[in-house]
């Protein structure tokens, strides 16, 4: 059985489609010991709280310089083997890159390499996929490594774009559709060792 932390910023739908799996046994290799937010008072924590999952708040801003050593602390103290980001807005980096390579996975938005790096978060990528026209989008769960959503691509599902939608529509329906469904069959994936995780 894996130790799972999950990084979160705000609201953690994500977090709690993982904790529905996790409920219904969809991860099953798997379970979510620390959900680790970047600001205090982002609504997921509460999720967390009310899974009596542990809570904490790692801040970069308070942190500086030793925000990766402070997080590789942290999760070298609860024996994490993976790291899921979940809706996790702030930039990784340095000691936990290098100390959990191939161990950390995230979810974005749109089918990567499309709408993606350094800016793409949130309604941004909805948006930046409205204005350029795409007829599908979708959501991508990988790797992590140094360069901003560009490790190996672990799974995508693909979203069609409704000529109605807006930012928020398509937020909602690509979250409904994709993330909520790709990240937690992710996180049994590389957790049940059915991947060859090396990046
Ligand atoms: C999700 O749509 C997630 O894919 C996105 O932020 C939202 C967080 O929602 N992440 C990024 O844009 C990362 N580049 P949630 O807090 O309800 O899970």
């Amino acid at each position: 059985m894996k130790n799972i932390a999950v990084l979160v910023s705000g609201g953690g739908t994500n977090l709690q489609a993982l904790i529905d799996a996790q409920n219904s046994g969809i991860i099953k290799s798997g379970r979510i010991v620390a959900v680790v937010s970047s600001k205090a008072g982002a609504y997921a924590l509460e999720r967390a709280k009310r899974a009596g999952i542990e809570t904490a708040v790692i801040s970069k801003k308070e942190e500086g310089e030793n925000y990766s050593h402070a997080m590789t602390e942290f999760m070298k103290a609860r024996h994490i083997d993976l790291i899921v980001l979940a809706g996790f807005l702030s930039i990784l980096d340095g000691e936990l890159l290098h100390e959990y390579r191939d161990r950390i996975i995230n979810i974005h938005p749109s089918l990567i390499p499309s709408f993606c790096g350094d800016g793409f978060y949130g309604l941004r990528v909805h948006q930046a996929a409205l204005d350029y026209g795409v007829k599908v989008t979708g959501a991508t769960v990988h790797f992590v490594n140094e360069i901003v959503d560009g490790g190996k691509i672990i799974m995508q599902k693909a979203v069609y774009i409704d000529p109605s939608d807006t930012a928020e529509t398509l937020q909602r329906r690509v979250m409904e559709e994709a993330e909520w469904v790709i990240l937690p069959r992710a996180v049994e994936m590389v957790c049940g060792g059915e991947l060859e995780t090396k990046n």
